[in-house]
Parts: C-alpha cells; structure tokens; sequence
C-alpha cells in the first residue's frame, strides 16, 4: 500500500461529519460573495447593455445618454481596456465585441450608485446594429459547417472490417439536450483596489487562479498585482469554471478606473441567457454486434453544440470521446468529435464534462438494440462488460474492472432486480394503461484531468505556538464538501482532534497557480497537498519529540522555542499520467470510479406523465472521506442527472422572427427543475464494498461527477415502460419473449417526448426491416405514420438495409 493512500487507527477521515458550513448554511449566516456588498461602503454597481440579436455587427455605440441619467457613474467600453480586451484563454472571447455573437451578448457595462441606477442607465445607452445571419439549432450548423476548434478522432482497430464481420449491425441518431446549471447562487465578482493598486477580487468562481490571470491580461498588469478569493460558492456545478473570469474583469476594470468598489452579480434572468451552458450534443452511429450481442465495432460521429466561442468545448468533447466506451468492451471503434459554432452562449463545463453527452450515445444504443437483438437490456449490458486486461479505445488499462461486476452483483442483490422485475411484469399484464419498467446501468468514469499539467495542487498549513492549525489549499467549496474533507485530511495527518483544525477561504495569494476544482479531482489534488504539508510539519515536530510521549500542545510549544518551522507548503502532482491530444491515446486517468443504478418507474398512457417509484445505487468511493458528504454528492449527482435527463428543455428559439436566438426558458417559470416532488420515493444509496483505491489520498475515490451518470437508468426504465404498451406484448405470458420493439426517446425525456415514444410504441415501434440479419421481423402497421417532435431522422435502422440503398 502506498503511503499516501494508508490509513492510520483512529483516522478522522472516515467519519461521518455533517458538511463544514451545514450550520452555517441553513442559518443564512454563510457568507457568499454577493454578501460582501453589504459590509463594503461606496460600492457601485455593474449592469450591461446586452444583444438583441442573435449575430449582429455593432455599427454605432453612443454612451453619452447613460450619463444623463441620476446615479450613473460610468459606462465601461472597449476602449477603456489597458490590456487585452479577451475573456477568455483562446482569444475569441472579445470582452467588449464590435460584433455580437448571441442574444444577451454584452456590449458594454454602465456603473452606477445603485443597481437601479445603473439598469436605468444601461437602458439609456443607444447601440446601433447591423443585423448578421446566425445559426441558431445544432443541426443547422452541420448543415452549414459551422465548426470550431480541433475535431479529433479517437480510433482503434479495424471498424470497417469489425463492422462487416458483425453479426449484427444497426445504425442511428442520438440527440441530447445542453443543461442550465441554476447554481443558487448566480455569477458575481467584487472588486476593489487599495493604495498601490493593487486589485482585490471577491468572486464565485470555480477556478481563482485563471480569474486572477485574465483579470491581469485585462488590466493589463503582472498576476502578483491580483488577487483573486472565493469565499465559497453556492454552487458552480462546472459553470463557474471558466465563466466568472469576464465579469470579475469587468468588476476589476471598473475599480481601477473610478477608485471605488464595484460589484457584479447577475440576475437570475441575465445569469441563464447570459452564461454558457452544458453542451447539447448530436450523434451519427453504426454499431455491429455478434450473434451472442457482444459489441464488435463502433463507429460514430458525435457533434457538440459549442455555442459562439470555444470556452472549454474542445477538453469537454475529448472527455466525451474517452467516455463513449462507458462500461464496455469494443474491439473496433472510431469515434470522431466535432464542435459546432452557434450563435448561442458559449457552452462549458457540466458536471461530468462532456462524459455523460459520451455516456448517452452508448446507453442509448443499447437501449434501442437490445430488442432487436432479443436480449434483455440488462443481459446485454452485463454482457458486454469489461474485464480485468482489457483497454479503453485510447489505449489505457481498464484497471479494477471487476468493480463493475461486483456493484451489479452487489446491487441486483440488494435491490432485489431478478423479483422486482417479475412483480412489474406482473403488474405490465394487469394493468393497460399504466405500465412500469426496471431498469439497470452501469457507470465508469475517468478521474483527473485530461490535460495531465492541471493535475496538481498546492496547499498551506500553518501551526499556531498554541497548536491550532490553519490550512489553505488551492481548492474552492461549491457545496461538495471539500473543506469538510480537508479538514478531516489535515487532522488525520497531524494526528489532532477535527476542532483544532480551521480552514480559510480559497486565495491566490496564499496557494498560487492551482488548477480549477474541477474534474472531480479536488479532494484527491488538494487532499495530497494537504498531507504532504502536514507529513512535513509532523517529520519535524517527530525530531523534537525524540521518542518522548509529549501531549500536542507541549510539543508544539518545544519545537516553537527550538526555533522548528512550524508551517509548510505541500504539493501533490498525479503520477503516471501521460495524455497525446494529436492522436487521442494515452493513460489520462488516475482511476475509474464505478458505480450500478436500478430504476423503477411508472408511466401513464394517456399523457406520458411518470414518476420514479424508487432509485437503489451502489457507488464506489474508495474508502470514504467522509461518508455524508459523499452520500450527499451520490443523492444531488444523481437527481441531477435525472433532471438533464427527464425534465430540464432548454429552448431557443429558432423561427426567423424578431425573437431568433432568444432562449425561451430563461427562468424556473419555463425551466423545470427537479424538486423534491421530483425524488424517488424509494431511494437507498449505498456504497461499494472492499474498494481501497491504492495511490490515493487515504484510499479515498472522487466522487464529484460520476453519480450524475447513474441517472441513466431512470431514462433506460421509461424506455422499458413505454415499450411495455406496444401492441404484441402478450398480458397473458408476460415473461415470454416479446417481440422486437424498438422504441426511440428523446432527450430530455420530458412527460410529452415519453407520449410520443408510447406513440411510437402503440405503432409497434422502431420496426426492424426484413433481411436484416438475425432479427425476425413483425410487419410495421403501414397506416400509422411514425411521429416523433424533436428529430426528423430515422432510429434505429438497420445498416444492411442502409448500404444496398447507397449502393
Ligand atoms: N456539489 C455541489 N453541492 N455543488 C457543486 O457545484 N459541482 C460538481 C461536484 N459536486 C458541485 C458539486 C462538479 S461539476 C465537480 S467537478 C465537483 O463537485 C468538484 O468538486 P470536487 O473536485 O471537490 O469533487
Ligand atoms: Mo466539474 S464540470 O469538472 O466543474
């Protein structure tokens, strides 16, 4: 066992610990940035003049009105930029554009006394436009080819030839929806600048250090003359990754140019037609499996909806790309990436980070093949597992893969999967116009960071002549738990009781050049850091101690007189990681992180409105941190997912009215969010036995992202249910082998996408075309035209049907 990753007796990691702020948070005494404001005298505030169109050149901007206007202080335009007028880190963010690139697109910021003052006088400010074309839907913008960025493949083996050779082969479309984060805590930045200019930050981000360094390029000043801090963030779920950093520098700008405090905080309004988004993704693919069902070969184009600049879109696809594989086994594969440029805000990370977009493809086709195939749904996934020796399509190990084995083992048992699914064919055969489906998935998920440089972390920790502890580290709290965890790591190393130990907010002036707490690789990045800074303080406070029994504090104070360095920085870096994004191949994971989801859920005929009678997972964290709070992470990752998948319809509107690119849900009156009413009524969560992960901090796994993927099994169960209504399922033998229904569901599955797929089910769905091989056909019933909302493309089609017609 590797040191790192030992655990001595009487840990504190392992305990259950409510989260280090609960009290705090449920108290409203928790301070978040918008806060602040409260306690700072002569703040102004930040309001924009934002984009009616959705592509448009900027033709005249006259901002003399705005002063016009009672408490207006100042309109900050590009002209006022010392630096570099950019956003971003690719330079395609101008911060202040001539050219508008969506509807909401601010073209400038108006400071003012008051925030009223300042929305008054960005209402005053008159802008010019020459309307452009602009692509609006995904699909138009492959039509147009609109793309941006690099577009990699990531390929193994012989696909044309695994393909031929398949027993079976079936080709489709998946299309699935972006994601607004609706963090609580919408985008905002304060910043202030003292008597040597230097600037002060306050702001929710998930990512301080490059805050602080396109703040700098902006100012065009040094990093060291920037501060950036994160007190804590009411959520960023991905969204306050690379977001934040063009409204703290328009917060710092301000500050530097009228001397005075300036605070930017986004309405909720402004915060969802204003920021990016996850991205929504289109998928082309061909799939050959063996007569068994085993997957031979994959070949598929998928497309992401990157919005108007590149932000993340190019590392989100790359981890879609390594995540299109899932759980499974795929000798052949070529899996091409694509982003698509819209005029729509820029989409960014996403809880999962493109791996879930990946994930779905995988889960769909299964999804949709397994009655072709006349399995299971489950028997196939199982199936097609990967074992211990083999390797993803990029080349790396699929280490502990029998983890997979044992959290469906672990789960069918628990769940009681092989009864529950007789009782719902039981009640299938009873009951005409309500039906149910179970159904079971697999999670496997990549921990670190892709870009191997990102993974490593720093931290500070300080011990007081009295003994108590202060620690830093690099990572910020979005509500994970990651303080809550850091607390637990340094008081296990030092071997102190949990009350000696405080944490201070997240500064890049205390740890520098971190990496953002992302990936879901906070705890193990920092959690390193954090050790290693207390191994060092401990190795020297053991010289002092000499083998003597000495209580903390006296030990403290000895080394304090024997003038012993009392603190230290610590650092971690991932070792053995190694990524090539010119040929997609490498070892870019530390681990996988596995985890098996059962759900069950109750569809009605008439309108397609269901609910989720009950959820059991079984997750694999390692040996936990801290057990609540990944319980915590497990439950939201999950219900998280679970609203992407089945509630959550961003909309844009694409006519070519006056409204063109507007987003049309850009409140919770239009956007529908999980709530409680939402939960399962059943739901146990547990988590993996025997799972020590060597090579990592206490032996612990990240848990972050991968819960949100278990949802998936909450869209496979309404797939099973609404194919429960097609005609040929026999009520009077409920468990024979039905006949192949194919049913295709979109993306989210709303109540209204799940009443076209019962209508498509009723029509006998998908049907399978004579000839194909393997698959005994049943006649499509002619008169009933397939209808389906979102997409006009076929599903699920058998690709021998399709070559002899491009013959
Ligand atoms: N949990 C809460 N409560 N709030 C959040 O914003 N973000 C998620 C996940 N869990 C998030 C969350 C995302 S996108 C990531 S990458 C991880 O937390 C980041 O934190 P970690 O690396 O410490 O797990
Ligand atoms: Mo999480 S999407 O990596 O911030």
């Amino acid at each position: 066992m590797s040191r790192l990753s030992e655990r001595p007796e009487r840990a504190v990691v392992g305990e259950q610990l409510p989260h280090e702020s609960a009290a705090l948070h449920v108290t409203g005494h928790a301070l978040y940035t918008d806060d602040l404001v409260q306690r700072t005298p002569r703040v102004l505030h930040a309001h924009p003049v934002c984009s009616p169109h959705a592509h448009a050149h900027v033709t005249d901007l006259r901002v003399g009105p705005a002063y016009g206007v009672a408490g207006v202080v100042r309109v900050l335009t590009a002209a006022d930029v010392p630096g570099v007028n950019d956003a971003g880190v690719k330079n395609d963010e101008p911060l202040f554009p001539d050219e508008v690139m969506f509807v909401g697109h601010a073209v400038c910021w108006v400071l003012g006394e008051t925030a009223e003052a300042a929305r008054l006088g960005a209402a005053a400010v008159e802008v010019d436009y020459e309307p452009l074309p602009s692509l609006v839907g995904l699909r138009e913008a492959i039509a147009a080819h609109s793309f941006q960025g690099g577009q990699p493949t990531v390929e193994r083996g012989d696909v044309e030839g695994g393909i031929s050779g398949s027993a079976h082969v079936f080709s489709g479309v998946t299309e699935m929806a972006g994601q607004e984060h609706f963090y609580l805590e919408t985008h905002c930045s304060l910043a202030q600048v003292d008597e040597a200019g230097q600037v002060f930050v306050q702001s929710s981000t998930q990512h301080p250090t490059e805050t602080q360094e396109i703040v700098a390029h902006v100012l065009g000043v040094p990093s060291h003359a920037v501060t950036v801090q994160c007190l804590r963030m009411g959520g960023g779920f991905g969204g306050k990754e690379m977001q934040p950093h063009g409204f703290a520098a328009v917060a710092a700008l301000g500050s530097t140019l009228t001397g005075r405090p300036v605070r930017l905080r986004l309405s909720r309004q402004q915060d969802m037609t204003m920021t990016g988004k996850r991205h929504g993704f289109h998928a082309e693919w061909r799939v050959g499996f063996d007569a068994e069902g085993r997957l031979q070969a994959l070949d598929a184009t998928l497309t992401s909806d990157g919005g108007w600049s590149l932000d993340l879109s190019e590392p989100v696809l790359a981890r879609a790309l390594c995540h299109v594989d899932n759980a499974y086994w795929i000798p052949h594969v070529r899996v091409h990436g694509r982003v698509a440029r819209t005029h729509k805000t820029s989409q960014t990370a996403f809880r999962g980070f493109g791996g879930p977009q990946g994930m779905l493809v995988i889960e769909d086709v299964l999804g949709r093949c397994a009655p072709l195939l006349g399995l299971d749904p489950g028997e196939l996934r199982r199936r097609n597992f990967y074992v211990d020796g083999q390797d993803t399509p990029y080349g790396m190990p699929v280490r502990h893969a029998h983890r997979l084995v044992n959290a469906w083992d672990q789960l069918h048992a628990s769940a009681e999967v092989a009864r529950r699914q007789q009782e719902v064919a039981a009640f299938n055969a009873e009951h005409p116009h309500t039906k149910r489906g179970l159904a079971v998935t697999p999670v496997k998920f990549g921990i670190s960071f892709n870009f191997t440089a990102f993974n490593q972390a720093g931290a500070l920790v300080h011990v007081y002549k009295d003994g108590s502890v202060l620690v830093n580290h690099g990572g910020t709290e979005m509500g994970q738990g990651l303080h809550t965890k850091m607390i637990q790591v340094a008081a296990t190393a030092l071997g102190v009781p949990l009350e000696r130990v405080r944490l201070a907010p997240t500064r890049t002036d205390k740890v520098p050049n971190t990496s953002a707490t992302a990936a879901s690789s906070g705890a193990d990045l920092n959690g390193g850091a954090v050790k290693d800074a207390c191994d060092q303080i401990l190795e020297r406070l053991e010289q002092v101690r000499a083998g003597r029994d000495l209580g903390w504090e006296e030990l403290v104070r000895e080394a304090y007189f024997a003038r012993v360095q009392l603190w230290a920085a610590g650092f971690y870096r991932t070792e053995g990681l190694h990524w090539d994004s010119t040929v997609m191949r490498g070892h870019p994971f530390k681990y996988f992180a596995y985890g098996v989801a059962a759900a069950e859920v109750e569809v009605e005929g008439f309108t397609g409105g269901y609910t989720t009678r009950r959820v059991d997972i079984v997750h694999d964290v390692g040996d936990s941190l801290s057990p609540l709070v990944d319980l915590g992470q497990i439950e939201g990752g999950f219900v998280q997912g679970a609203g992407w998948l089945t509630l959550e319809d961003l909309r844009w509107d694409e006519s070519d009215g006056a409204g063109r690119g507007r987003l049309t849900t850009q409140a919770a009156s239009t956007y529908k969010l999980p709530a409680f009413s939402e939960m399962p009524a059943v739901f146990n969560v547990s988590v993996l036995e025997d799972a020590h992960e060597d090579g990592v901090v206490y032996g612990s796994k990240a848990v972050g992202e991968p819960p949100l993927m278990l949802a998936f099994s909450v869209r496979e169960a309404l797939r099973q249910a609404v194919t429960a209504f097609a005609p040929g399922v026999s009520r009077l033998a409920p468990l024979a082998p039905q006949p192949p229904v194919s049913v295709e569901l979109a993306s989210p599955a709303t109540p209204e996408a799940v009443w076209w797929a019962l209508e498509q089910a009723r029509a006998g769905g998908q049907q399978p075309v004579a000839g194909a091989p393997g698959v005994e056909p049943e006649q499509p019933d002619a008169d009933r035209p397939l209808l389906r909302p979102r997409s006009e493309h076929a599903g699920v089609v058998p690709a021998g049907q399709q070559s002899r017609e491009g013959d």
